[in-house]
């Protein structure tokens, strides 16, 4: 029988985990120097110039929101594809979530369908955008940008999937996902799945000084010690609570795992591209499939998307051969609770029609030659029964 292959898992080396025992023998398990240390590689590394680790992608969604100061009745425009957490960051601050369908090429948020609604809006109807590198494709922000200047709406971009992957702007520079040149924010996840894990885990970055200092705040409860920003000082002990925030923080042994599997990014990415490759070439010839995600420049590939009309036949017939795709993802728009509360959402017929014919196949870096030709095979068996 085949050892089962699952669509995505992390890859945890030996110096991953000597780096965690080393941390946890330290004197820090959290608000230690781990923290900065993670920070510091992790904004080099995406060229921001500020990072903030925080406990999860979700946790990092809400601080953002807070930071840009969403409240009641802001009206935030995002990609129905996405994972919940992309819209739920405005529910938690009493915003309304309005989804925009996606384009079916790229599966990402169709700018010219946000471009029309935008521009059939009295001025100052939406507040901001919440842009998703969906799979691990790079959104076009400058393209973005310049509607949310002429609009007046701030960006923020949900990197979770993309950590190294770019796009090239219009003067063919590769501008890579998360650096905030065209975004008010970008964040990220270090859930196992993802290309960076931590087990729980996320991060902010931004280039925007006054962000990231409201960010430090908000993290951890509204609290500083910071002499320079202390309205009265009592002595060394002295803090000040200056605005209600959360514990939204990681801990030192969850940055030193961070830190390990940093370093092995790259590496975890150009596997991901072989793996892609590898798929893209063998659809290519197949008629049975509707789309894929195909060879893309700049895709991070947190995800591989095939399209197919007997997607569940299929999904049904791979986990009876030990392989267990999975469906990315059910649009928000059909959830129970966002189909109650926002009855406004605009044109979605492309994001269900994906919904319908969408499987995600096995994609992660130690996924060998043979699992990858095995997944292949029973797909082609399925098609050629
Ligand atoms: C696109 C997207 N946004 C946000 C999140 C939330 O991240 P986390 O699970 O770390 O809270 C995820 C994680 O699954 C995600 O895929």
């Amino acid at each position: 029988m085949q050892t089962p292959i699952p669509y995505g898992k992390q890859f945890i080396s030996q110096e991953d985990i000597n780096n965690v025992i080393e941390s946890l023998k330290s004197e820090f398990l959290t608000q230690g120097p781990k923290i900065a240390e993670f920070e510091n590689a992790f904004a080099k590394y995406i060229g921001s110039k500020y990072a903030i680790a925080v406990s999860n992608g979700t946790a990092a969604l809400h601080l953002c929101t807070l930071a840009l100061n969403v409240s009641e009745g802001d009206k935030v425009i995002t990609t129905p594809i996405t994972f919940a957490a992309s819209a739920n960051c405005v529910k938690y601050c009493g915003g309304e979530v309005v989804f925009v369908d996606i384009d079916p090429e790229t599966y990402l948020l169709d700018y010219n369908k946000v471009e029309k609604l935008l521009e059939s809006s009295p001025i100052g109807t939406y507040s901001g955008l919440v842009l998703v590198d969906f799979a691990g494709r790079a959104i076009d922000l400058e393209k973005f940008s310049v509607l949310a200047k002429r609009f007046n709406l701030w960006i923020i971009e949900d990197a979770c999937h993309a950590p190294g992957g770019y796009f090239k702007d219009s003067n063919g520079e590769i501008q890579y996902c998360g650096n905030s040149k065209f975004a008010n924010l970008a964040i990220f996840s270090f859930h196992p799945v993802k290309h960076i894990a931590c087990g729980e885990g996320g991060m902010i970055t931004t280039n925007d000084e006054k962000l990231y200092q409201k960010l430090l705040l908000l993290r951890t409860h509204g609290i500083t010690k910071d002499t320079s920003l202390l309205s009265e000082n009592h002595g060394g002990w002295y803090y000040e609570m200056q605005t209600l925030g959360f514990n939204y923080r990681l801990t030192d042994f969850q940055a030193a795992l961070g830190i390990s599997q940093l370093k092995r990014a790259d590496q975890g990415i150009i596997k991901r591209r072989e793996i892609a490759k590898n798929y893209c070439d063998f659809f290519n010839k197949k008629d049975y499939i509707i789309s894929q995600s195909g060879y893309v420049e700049g895709h991070a590939y947190h995800l591989y998307i095939i399209q197919t009309p007997k997607r569940k036949e299929l999904y049904n017939f791979l986990k009876s051969k030990g392989i267990f795709c999975q469906v990315h993802y059910i649009p928000l728009h059909k959830m129970p609770y966002y189909k109650d509360l926002n009855k406004e959402y605009i044109v979605i017929s492309e994001s269900e029609k994906y919904y319908n014919n969408c499987l995600s196949l096995p994609m992660f870096p130690t996924l060998t030659c043979e699992e990858q030709k095995y997944v292949m095979t029973q797909i082609d068996n399925f098609f050629n029964e």
